[in-house]
């Protein structure tokens, strides 16, 4: 079953005089359960594209089903209301609170939602720990250090169990180290929770981790590596260099 649907979508930007094409006619499927990596050169669409796909802004042209809605025919109230219940966001910079403690920023989603905290106490305090920051729970965004911020807005994004997890270069700011371990904790909430994930990188090791690799060039879909077939991941690191440089990219 696919999860998300992208058909020949379309973004133009309209700068004044200039119009900018970000994507032109993007077929994209995500099967549910399925780990997608977005490629590409800095400018290539793949912003555009994630944003597109979340329904966080709308095509120019063309059409995103999200979990069987057709985005286009729904309106701003519903389709928040479809993204909340269906999508995680990470995005590169972070979007914490900053008055408010970790536990409480990861919990934002569901106080957004009007649950109550003291039913999903267990679900936050696990995602904690499995996030590594039980004993940074009381402290405020501007106590944590980047990559221990970036670790909240991950637990926040997995908190209310999203079909969906959308990822906008989410090692981009991190040391090696702890972007692996993010990657690992990504491949893991796919494998163990079953979830979607689909981010966008330009780390080549980061895409390793996914079973499919999307190639983005001018705004259109330029290639595309199946990696799901091994878990050697030099085996799959040289293909997806091979395909960069195949399309010199
Ligand atoms: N809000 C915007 N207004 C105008 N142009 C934009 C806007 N967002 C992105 N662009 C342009 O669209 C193209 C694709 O951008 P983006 O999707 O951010 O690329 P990427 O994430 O691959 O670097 C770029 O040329 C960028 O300058
Ligand atoms: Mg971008």
């Amino acid at each position: 079953m696919a999860i998300l649907e992208a058909r020949q979508l379309q973004k133009q930007y309209v700068m004044g005089e200039h119009v900018v094409n970000a994507l032109a006619g993007v077929d994209f499927v995500v099967e549910a359960g399925e780990f997608v990596a977005i490629m590409g050169p800095s400018g290539s669409g793949k912003s555009t594209l994630l944003h597109l796909l979340g329904g966080l802004d709308k095509p120019s042209d063309g059409e995103v089903t999200l979990a069987g809605q057709r985005l286009s025919i729904l309106n701003d109230k519903q389709s928040t209301l479809v993204r909340r219940h269906n999508v995680g966001f990470i995005f590169q910079f972070f979007n914490l609170l900053p008055t408010l403690t970790t536990e409480e920023n990861v919990a934002l989603p569901l106080i957004i939602d009007g649950k109550s905290l003291r039913r999903y106490q267990d679900r936050i305090t696990g995602l904690l720990d499995l996030v590594g920051l039980t004993d940074r729970r009381h402290h405020k965004p501007d106590q944590l250090s980047g990559g221990e911020q970036q670790r909240v807005a991950i637990a926040r994004a997995l908190v209310t169990e999203p079909a969906l997890v959308l990822a906008d270069e989410p090692t981009g700011n991190l040391d090696s180290k702890t972007g692996a371990v993010l990657m690992d904790l990504l491949r893991r909430s796919c494998d163990e929770l079953g979830q979607t994930v689909v981010i966008v990188t330009h780390d080549s090791k980061a895409a390793t981790y996914a079973d499919r690799t999307v190639l983005l060039k001018d705004g259109q879909l330029a290639g595309e590596v199946y990696n799901r077939d091994t878990d050697d991941m030099s085996q799959r690191l040289r293909r997806i260099i091979a395909a960069l440089e195949s399309l010199a990219l």
